[in-house]
């Protein structure tokens, strides 16, 4: 049972009343906010979209419980085939759990060869499971990437290995990825067909892997439904945290042309979250010659690599931090190692401590620069939070679409570039 709030969603350092002329006028913010209504009242009509319904399925996870101990208990190491929305929500969820446990969980992504080969010769495949999740079932990568993985299992332990070690997840129909399991008797679970990729986070897609990880699946859904009911029962889109992220977004892109939006977490556990917001507000918004590019950093490495460009840098971005209280928190830094007076700022403080120092540092330098910054404080970071958090950006990633005047759940040009490719090989080129 979730009781505290997940999150704070603070817009108030992206407008003009308190950054500047550069911030968001409060004209052209409540032009935004009404116009994001119609969007909130479709949402609100929508419970039955698929997407929607997530958080509150539960008969889907007894199943997925008990698959995934088997795995627990039979492998050490869990490789998940699949790329972009089918590879980034699981390992957005994964994130989460300890440094250490077994079975490690690998993401296989990119089918760069050498990251392939030396991931495959790192494994035991005895000890090995794997998961080839493809909504489509006809992306060349996960394909090349499944196909590689029965061979081996099939040269290393026979035929019959490979189906007590593979699972797929595809939509139901017809497709490339569900004839080879059923040619090689892998297991099938149906991904959801209405359910898009970077959209499917909350599905078997992502709570397969999490899992597998020892997460605590029903946590995530928990958290996601407690934000999708607070945005759906909100009386106007100002008080719904998701309208009211994609109107400061859209209304700072009209007002001052900010095409830029960096989401910086303060967490190293964020930083699969950081590319999932990327992909899901790239490809989702990214059409007909408009959207805006989302950049992923991390705090605080990034303040000593994207700093100087965020605070005296070109008047193009609005940046979102998450952070989280971090005072008191981690190893303590020993006194009286350096005799230095210079250090003793530093000396007998917590490393959480800087960490909080510094989060706070970089939100009021870029407030005080008039760069529009959104807060989100996070207390905790656990299952609920991080599912809260994952619904409120597809919630709002929706919104701005509307807002945006485009479809968010398709991706042509994607398409069209998986065509491409499968053609040059089909005709012999590489
Ligand atoms: O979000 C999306 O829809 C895409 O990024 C897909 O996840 C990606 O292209 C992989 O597609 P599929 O799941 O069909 O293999």
């Amino acid at each position: 049972m979730v009781s505290e709030p997940l999150f704070r969603h603070d817009v108030s350092d992206c407008l003009a009343a308190n950054i500047g002329a550069h911030g968001l006028s409060d004209d052209a913010y409540e032009r935004a906010l009404v116009e994001a209504e119609p969007f909130l009242e479709t949402l609100r009509g929508s419970r039955d979209l698929a997407l929607l319904g997530l958080p509150g399925r539960s008969d889907d996870l007894p199943g997925l419980e008990t698959l995934a101990a088997r795995y627990r208990d039979g492998f050490d190491d869990v490789v998940v085939l699949g790329i972009g929305g089918s590879s980034l929500g699981g390992r957005t969820l994964c994130a989460l759990a300890p440094q250490g446990r077994s079975p490690r969980l690998h993401f296989m992504d990119n089918i760069d060869p050498g990251h392939v080969e030396a991931l495959l010769g790192g494994l035991e495949l005895a000890r090995s499971g794997f998961l080839a999740i493809s909504k489509s079932g006809g992306t060349a990568e996960t394909l090349a990437q499944t196909l590689i993985c029965i061979g081996a299992l099939r040269a290393a332990l026979g035929d019959a290995a490979v189906g007590d070690r593979m699972t797929a997840i595809v939509a139901p129909g017809p497709s490339p990825l569900r004839r080879l399991a059923e040619r090689h008797r892998i297991a099938i679970l149906d991904h959801d067909a209405d359910i898009g990729g970077r959209f499917s986070v909350l599905s078997a897609t992502g709570l397969l892997p999490a899992l597998i990880a020892g997460l605590d699946g029903r946590g995530f859904g928990a958290g996601a439904a407690v934000v999708l009911d607070e945005a759906l029962a909100a009386p106007t889109a100002a008080d719904c945290a998701p309208a009211v992220g994609a109107a400061v977004s859209v209304g700072l892109l009209r007002e001052h042309r900010l095409a830029t939006t960096v989401l910086m977490p303060y967490d190293e556990a964020l930083a699969g979250f950081a590319l999932w917001f990327r992909q899901l507000w790239a490809e989702s918004l990214g059409k007909g010659g408009g959207g805006t590019t989302p950049a992923a950093a991390m705090g605080v490495t990034d303040q000593h690599s994207q700093l100087q460009l965020y605070l005296d840098g070109p008047r193009d971005k609005m940046f979102t931090l998450i952070t989280r209280p971090r005072d008191g928190v981690g190893p303590a830094i020993p006194e009286g190692l350096s005799g230095d007076p210079e250090l003793a700022y530093l000396e007998g403080r917590a490393l959480g401590d800087l960490m909080a120092a510094e989060q706070r540092a970089t939100a009021d330098s870029l407030a005080r620069g008039g760069r529009p910054l959104r807060r989100i404080e996070l207390p905790r970071l656990d299952e609920p939070a991080l599912g809260g958090l994952l619904m409120h950006f597809m919630l709002e990633t929706i919104i701005a679409a509307g807002l945006m005047g485009v479809d968010p759940f398709g991706q042509p040009a994607v398409e069209q570039g998986k065509r491409l490719a499968r053609d040059y090989l089909a005709d012999g080129a590489p």
